[in-house]
């Protein structure tokens, strides 16, 4: 089995990389990424010189590439990932996010629907990795499930909401044989230092200033990322041709309540006296089109093909915290540059 891997080099790419690659010895793995910002080689290093796994650097974007890519190489799956993923750049800029998620897409759809077409094809499986945001918001109550419609909010959960309905396109229409999951928000190791939750561990090392948006009062379904990878390989493997599985953690916190968690591991963690990091809360401008609350019925997963999250959010935010203060260099490496400039920035043009 050759297996085209887009957006390995990201955070939750690179466990599903590492996954494929040390799970399956027989598989061929290939990681496209284009190394955005997001994108690090450094996230697999531990594997980079395994025989099974070769890296690919290019654009999604880029037709030709693709075409050519599929041509040569004759996958039999691909895993899809690459994407521009943080909401707030979604609302700065939000071309990128329909460039890279919804014609990025098409252009792999477009290349695996004509290599399909061929008579050598052993093209099995495209496999789209979504997210729950596609769904829009929930009140104080119910759930998303896989029959919930689409209503997103932000320019990046509308540009996946446009590559899924593609997805499903191309498999009405072309008969591509398609697989969808749409997941909740995840964390972990790898976790580029924007989203609340690595942005915070950074800033309380660095005593900086914990940007809390509104009240603090909306609600995640938080998810630790080598969870997600393992179901990813469940459904990857187990899943009916025109599927769709939501996978979520059972994890939903408030803002507020995450922060405060993390505040306390922290002072613990680095010998600070309890309360401490807290004082660190600042709240400011709530986030445009901010939606309230997530939270994901994955009981179809559970039933269809017994998965369920394999930590609590309190053993997995404890297992990130350890991660990231023990490693030290990734994190002064992908905040070097131009990286405080850009916060800074945000936060005075919110
Ligand atoms: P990420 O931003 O950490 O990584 C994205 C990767 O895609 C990077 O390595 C980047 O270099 C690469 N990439 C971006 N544009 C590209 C292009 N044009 N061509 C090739 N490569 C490109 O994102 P993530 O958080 O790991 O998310 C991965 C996928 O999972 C995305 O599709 C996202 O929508 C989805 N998802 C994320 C979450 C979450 O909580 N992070 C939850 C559910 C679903
Ligand atoms: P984020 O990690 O950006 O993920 P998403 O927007 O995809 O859910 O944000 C998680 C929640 O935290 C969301 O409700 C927005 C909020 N948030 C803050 O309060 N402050 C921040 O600095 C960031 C980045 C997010």
């Amino acid at each position: 089995m050759k297996i085209l891997i887009t957006g390995g080099a990201g955070f939750i790419g690179s466990h599903v990389v590492r996954l494929f690659v040390n799970k399956y010895p027989n598989y061929l793995i290939h990681n496209l990424d284009k190394l955005t910002y997001a994108g690090n080689l450094a996230n697999l290093s531990d594997i980079e010189n395994k025989s099974n796994y070769t890296f690919i650097k290019g654009d999604i974007v880029d037709g030709d590439f693709i075409n050519n890519l599929f041509e040569k190489e004759n996958y039999n799956a691909v895993i899809h990932l690459a994407a521009e993923s943080h909401v707030d750049r979604s609302i700065a800029n939000p071309i990128e996010f329909v460039m890279t998620n919804v014609i990025g897409t098409v252009n792999l759809l477009n290349a695996a629907k004509t290599h399909l077409t061929k008579a050598n094809s052993a093209f099995k499986k495209f496999y789209h990795v979504s997210t729950d945001e596609v769904y829009g918001t929930l009140g104080d109550t119910g759930m998303f499930t896989e029959k919930t419609s689409y209503d997103p909010h932000s320019p990046y959960s509308a540009s996946k909401a446009g590559s899924d309905h593609f997805v499903r396109a191309y498999y009405d229409t072309y008969k591509l044989p398609v697989v969808i999951s749409n997941c909740s928000n995840n964390y972990g190791p790898n976790h580029f230092p924007e989203k609340l939750i690595p942005l915070c561990i950074y800033n309380i090392k660095n005593k900086r200033q914990l940007p809390i948006y509104g009240k603090g009062e909306n609600v995640r379904d938080w998810l630790y990322v080598e969870d997600h990878a393992k179901a990813i390989d469940v459904i990857f493997h187990n899943a009916a041709i025109g599927q769709t599985y939501n996978i979520g953690g059972h994890n939903e916190w408030k803002n507020i309540d995450v922060i405060k968690l993390l505040c306390k591991i922290m002072d613990e963690k680095l010998g600070r006296e309890n309360g401490t990091n807290e004082k660190l809360i600042t709240f400011v401008k709530d986030r445009a089109g901010h939606d309230l609350r997530y939270a994901i019925d994955a009981s179809k997963l559970k039933t269809d093909l017994a998965w369920l999250p394999s930590v609590t959010f309190e053993q997995g935010l404890e297992k990130t915290v350890d991660w990231y203060l023990k490693n030290e260099d990734w994190l002064n490496n992908v905040t070097s540059g131009n990286y405080l400039k850009y916060y800074e920035e945000q936060y005075t043009n919110r």
